[in-house]
């Protein structure tokens, strides 16, 4: 799956027109997210409306969403569970603008996404990141697509100190652990101050207690920026320590079958008797409980 960066820097040497500059709005806007600590809510609203989406010819077709209805609200956190291969990605991908629904309407704020944008940013399971190109030099790639880098330094140096990794700015990715990597791919994101965070198993790769204390991060993370957080995992525990709301799937072509409202406080306590009630609960949707 090709980057949003990779995308971005392809469409920047595709000789399309750039966009024009940042509005004061837009531009205001950005300002806000940047200095998002004071708790500003930036986030991004999402209408994904009657998707339905296929792929191949009308003679071989594969239906892979079916009819997807979901609202994410400005500053939410929503994970998405389902069996593998039903469309969980298809749909991120839809989202970010990397390709357009067969039927159906997602909108941003009202305005309907018909491209990628600066302002939604993906993280992969796998952080791709550029082996010849140093860490901070990584993690600037966004701004450098857009033309900013250079009076725009400071966010990178400020995304680096967010995922804790400032000391590591000159190392190249070689030098860094796998949990380290993907901070750095987290980094990469948050330097464009994002409205909307796509994640899709961002921690799958990562050993379990790696993947345990980058779930408390970006909790963390996501509480102090503020941006709208669109989660896809197959760990039903992540989602519901992560999520303040968890939608469900069936198989292929993916419906939502039920959503799961976490309604606690965080940060939350893994041992906490309500997680392990609606840990049960989703397992159920999954009809995985068999051992339950
Ligand atoms: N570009 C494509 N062309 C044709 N078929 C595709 C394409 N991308 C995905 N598919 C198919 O769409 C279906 C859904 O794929 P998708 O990657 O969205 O599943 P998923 O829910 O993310 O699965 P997993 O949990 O294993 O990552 C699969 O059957 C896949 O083969
Ligand atoms: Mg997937």
């Amino acid at each position: 799956m090709v980057s949003v960066v990779e995308r971005l820097n392809a469409w920047r040497s595709s000789g399309r027109p750039r966009k024009a500059p940042l509005s004061r709005e837009r531009e205001r806007g950005v300002n806000a997210a940047a200095g998002a600590t004071s708790g500003v809510l930036t986030g991004a609203r999402i209408d994904i409306r009657k998707v339905s989406h296929r792929f191949g010819s009308a003679d071989d077709q594969l239906q892979v969403l079916d009819d997807v209805d979901l609202n994410v609200a400005p500053g939410e956190f929503v994970a998405l569970l389902g069996p593998s291969g039903c469309g969980k990605s298809t749909l991120l991908r839809l989202v970010a603008g990397l390709d357009q629904p067969s039927s159906g309407d997602i909108l941003q704020d009202g305005t309907p996404i018909t491209e990628p944008d600066p302002s939604r940013i993906v993280v992969f399971q796998d952080p791709t990141l550029y082996p010849w190109r140093r860490v901070w030099d990584n993690v600037a790639l966004g701004l450098q697509a857009r033309g900013i880098l250079a009076q725009e330094r400071h966010r990178v140096d400020e995304a680096l100190r967010r995922v804790g990794l400032e000391t590591f700015a000159r190392a190249f990715p070689h030098q860094l652990s796998g949990g380290m990597a993907q901070r750095v791919a987290l980094a990469r994101a948050l330097v464009n101050d994002p409205r909307l965070l796509v994640l899709d198993e961002p921690l799958g790769k990562l050993d379990s207690l790696t993947r345990l204390a980058m779930q408390s991060d970006l909790v963390d993370l996501w509480q102090r920026s503020r941006f709208s957080a669109l989660l896809v995992t197959h760990d039903v525990e992540e989602a519901l320590f992560l999520a303040q709301r968890v939608i469900i799937f069936s198989q292929r072509p993916a419906r939502i079958t039920a959503q799961i409202r976490v309604d606690l406080p965080y940060p939350r306590h893994r041992g906490d008797p309500r997680l392990t009630g609606l840990r049960h609960e989703a397992l159920r949707h999954l009809g995985l409980d068999a051992s339950w």
